[in-house]
């Protein structure tokens, strides 16, 4: 049974099921989980220790820490359950925003490229347990992965014990996709040798001893498919800024040609905006993203992009079927990677990335939140977008200048939450215009972020604001006391807009 699956004969005897292995998770126990992104997450154990929690007596809590977000509804069917203490690094679940809004759950938002690396350091909590998907374990017990590489390698690596998932939904096929880099103990750790994007410098296994897999549970479900929504006449309108823009800076000596790789944040806009890259007139050029989306396929296929380097695939229903489907087509052209190293300061600013990702909202001087809508409340978190900003050689942040109907102005005057500040930000956009910041002194961001990105009906407000604080002065002017008067408004009325503007 499952010899192509489980190659070392001895770990056959270690099939269990899965309500069985999620017996070796206790209350309070440290259990890291793979999955980034929906992609290769550990599908089957995390439900059944919900359905424990649910039927059975006692406390049964736990730190949850993965790649990323999870799909399956795990983290919805995890915090019902009440199992989830305290969860990092990442999460996009309604149900459990809610919970961490309402402080039951605690959530800690990390910059995805340090979270194993704080653990190796001992920084935070010992993880007691590592449930790992893979599509098949080697002859010498090695894992390889599925659809994420994410921050499962170092999960495997660190926990004290191991429960595998083999799922037979996931192709064979993705043997060899994989490239597992370790970094060495600290300070005198080796440079990571990747400079270029396609370079392969660890294994295609996860090195475990055989005798830390603890149980294997066997699971046939494909991943939970990407909810993002198609491009619409915003996201086309912020493509071509963002395309104009690029050909602009090549033009004039300051991007080679073809463009230095390119980097994508999750999401609608994201996906959308890079999809629309599929047009432009740009020579081919390499990703090296975090997540692979639909849009990274749309310019493999049309060899508008050359490499994509990730740390997971994560695809709509029909391209999964597509993709993993015809994985041979797409191999050479594709490597999954621990997300420190995807998203390792090093090799970004080594590569000179151009790194395009979200904002909720930015401010007039450049500042972005990313994470608290109104300042207060967790939306998904930072991800890897920090990692990307400060390190890239242009930080690009996108988002519509408009947010619920026009009720909200997506260019405020000060953030009431900063996950990226002015001296990370080169560029925002919007689907009104482009800033370009480099160079600029806060005066100058304010006056160019006003005129080009903010929608037109909230334009006057913020120049009223601008106005009235460049007559008190400052190298970064403000009326504090109205700083936030924006947020609040839209708190007591349903809209940024006074009345009067209406
Ligand atoms: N205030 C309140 N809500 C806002 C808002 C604002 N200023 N701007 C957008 N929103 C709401 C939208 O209305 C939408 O709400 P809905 O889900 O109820 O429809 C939601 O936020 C998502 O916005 P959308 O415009 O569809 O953008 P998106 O799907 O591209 O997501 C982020 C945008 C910022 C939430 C998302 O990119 C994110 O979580 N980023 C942080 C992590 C990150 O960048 N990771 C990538 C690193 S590689």
């Amino acid at each position: 049974m499952y010899e192509d699956r489980i190659r070392r004969p001895a770990l056959r005897s270690k099939i269990t099921s899965a309500a069985e292995a999620a017996y070796l998770i206790q209350d309070g126990m440290w259990v890291g989980a793979s999955g980034f992104t929906r992609a290769g997450d550990a599908k089957a154990v995390p439900l059944a220790l919900a359905e424990r929690a649910r039927t059975e007596p006692g406390p049964l809590r736990i730190t949850l820490i993965t790649g990323a977000s999870l799909g399956h509804d795990v983290d919805r069917t995890l915090t019902e359950a009440g199992v989830l203490a305290r969860r990092m690094p990442f999460q996009v679940d309604t149900t459990l925003r809610q919970a961490i809004n309402r402080g039951e759950v605690m959530f800690v938002d990390q910059h995805l490229s340090e979270t194993v690396e704080m653990l190796r350091a001992n920084q935070l909590g010992r993880l007691d347990v590592a449930i790992i998907e893979a599509t098949a374990i080697t002859e010498d017990g090695g894992l390889i992965l599925t659809t994420s590489v994410g921050n499962s390698a170092s999960f495997a690596i660190l926990a004290d014990k191991v429960i595998v998932e083999i799922n037979l939904a996931q192709p064979l096929a993705l043997e060899g996709l994989h490239d597992i880099w370790i970094p060495g103990k600290r300070p005198h750790r080796e440079p990571l040798p990747i400079v270029s994007v396609q370079d392969r410098v660890g294994t295609i296994t996860v090195p475990i001893p055989p005798e830390k897999i603890a149980a294997i549970v066997i699971t046939n479900m494909p991943d939970s498919p990407s909810t993002v929504l198609p491009a619409d006449e915003e996201t086309a309108l912020i493509a071509a800024h963002l395309i104009d823009f690029l050909q602009h800076e090549i033009a004039h000596g300051r991007m080679p040609s073809p463009l230095p790789p390119l980097q994508a944040g999750i999401g609608t806009i994201a996906n959308a905006v890079l999809a629309g890259f599929a047009e432009s007139p740009f020579e081919p050029f390499p990703i090296y993203s975090e997540v692979l989306q639909d849009s990274t396929f749309d310019l493999l296929d049309v060899g508008k992009a050359t490499f994509a380097s990730g740390a997971s695939i994560t695809l709509s229903a029909a391209r999964q079927q597509q993709v993993f489907g015809d994985l041979a087509r797409y191999r050479e052209r594709l490597v999954l990677r621990p997300q420190e190293v995807s998203n390792h300061p090093e090799v970004i600013r080594r590569l000179g990335l151009v790194a395009l990702n979200t904002a909720l909202e930015f401010d007039i001087y450049g500042n972005v939140n990313s994470t608290h809508v109104g300042g207060t409340h967790m939306m998904n978190g930072i991800g890897g977008s920090g990692d990307f900003s400060r390190n890239a050689s242009c930080a690009i942040f996108a988002t519509k200048s408009m947010a619920k109907g026009g009720r909200i102005s997506s260019v405020v005057p000060m953030v009431p939450h900063c996950d990226h500040n002015e001296h990370d930000v080169d560029v925002v956009v919007t689907e009104q215009g482009l800033a370009d910041l480099r160079g600029l002194a806060p005066r100058e961001r304010a006056k160019r972020i006003i005129d080009t990105c903010a929608h037109p009906l909230y334009r006057d407000l913020l120049r009223d604001y601008y106005k009235e604080g460049e007559r008190r002065g400052g190298q970064t002017p403000h009326c504090l006391e109205q700083a936030f008067a924006w947020h609040m408004r839209y708190n007591e009325t349903g809209s940024m807009l006074p009345l009067h503007a209406v």
